[in-house]
């Protein structure tokens, strides 16, 4: 197992990417903290864990919160006995318009959750991290965060923030041995996505990937699992793209 004893506290956990990573991270040794806003969605996940024989706690906090933020870091600590995993995963989508058409409240709103629920993530966690001078930060991204769209100005504003918070995270706690990476999905199909675009997937040709299937939450825990695992022990700063190879270029025919 490749997280035995370990303590992981996922945000976002009761759905899509969150859930996945949750269940397979407990299915390789991790105790879970699945932290999400919607606890009734975030028991379901434990319920799922403890059915399959692992070890969880659900815990209802709004990442965007700083009493949320520092609450769940520390029931989690509590329950489990300290945190070696955290896996900023929560966020929103945002509305679907040009700049100027987002109000005030919806861009704080969508910077509050994403960009800032990460960061105070990190900064409650990191200190119990440095006293055990080791630890694991997944951020997670967008291909969104590494080139706009239109529509999405905000949520790009957001995403292309947390690349820039997981590398100065990155370069600046490493030294205590923490590592910190970010996961950029491509198309997933998670309720997110089934918001944004109903039933039809992959959304349009011109974003089907080259490897012409739209991407699972499996997918991406299989890629955190690795880069919250000691398989990735000397990689920290990185942006991992788990998209199918649509980062790569447009695709062929
Ligand atoms: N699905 C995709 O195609 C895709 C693509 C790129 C990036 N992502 C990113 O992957 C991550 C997971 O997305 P998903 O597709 O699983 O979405 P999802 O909507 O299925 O799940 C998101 C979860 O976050 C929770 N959440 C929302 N606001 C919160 C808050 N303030 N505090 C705590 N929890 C909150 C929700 O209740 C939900 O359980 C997000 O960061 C998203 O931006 C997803």
């Amino acid at each position: 197992m490749k997280l035995a004893d370990k303590v992981a506290l996922i945000t976002g956990a009761g759905s899509g990417i969150g859930r996945g990573s949750a269940l397979l991270f407990a299915r390789e040794g991790a105790r879970i903290a699945a932290a999400d806003i919607d606890e009734q969605s975030a028991a379901q996940t434990v319920d799922l864990i403890e059915s399959q024989g692992g070890r969880a706690m659900a815990i209802r906090a709004d990442v965007s919160s700083p009493d949320d933020a520092q609450a769940m870091v520390e029931a989690a600590a509590r329950r489990f006995g300290t945190i070696d995993i955290l896996y900023n995963n929560a966020a929103i989508e945002g509305p679907i318009c040009f700049a100027a058409q987002i109000s005030v409240a919806q861009f704080d709103h969508v910077i509050g959750v994403n960009l800032r629920g990460t960061w105070l993530g990190m900064k409650y966690a990191l200190p119990i991290m440095m006293a055990n001078r080791s630890g694991a930060i997944l951020n997670v991204s967008s291909l969104a965060g590494l080139r706009a769209t239109p529509g999405g100005a905000v949520y790009c504003a957001s995403k292309f923030g947390v690349i820039a918070l997981t590398q100065a995270v990155a370069i600046e706690y490493g030294k205590y041995n923490i590592r910190a990476n970010c996961i950029v999905p491509g198309w997933i199909e998670t309720p997110m996505v089934h918001r944004l675009f109903g039933a039809t997937l992959p959304p349009s040709s011109a974003t089907a990937p080259p490897l012409r299937r739209i991407g699972q939450p499996q997918d991406v825990a299989r890629a955190a699992l690795f880069l919250a695992s000691e398989d990735a022990n000397y990689i920290t700063g990185t942006v991992f793209p788990v998209d199918g190879g649509i980062n790569a270029g447009d695709r062929g025919p």
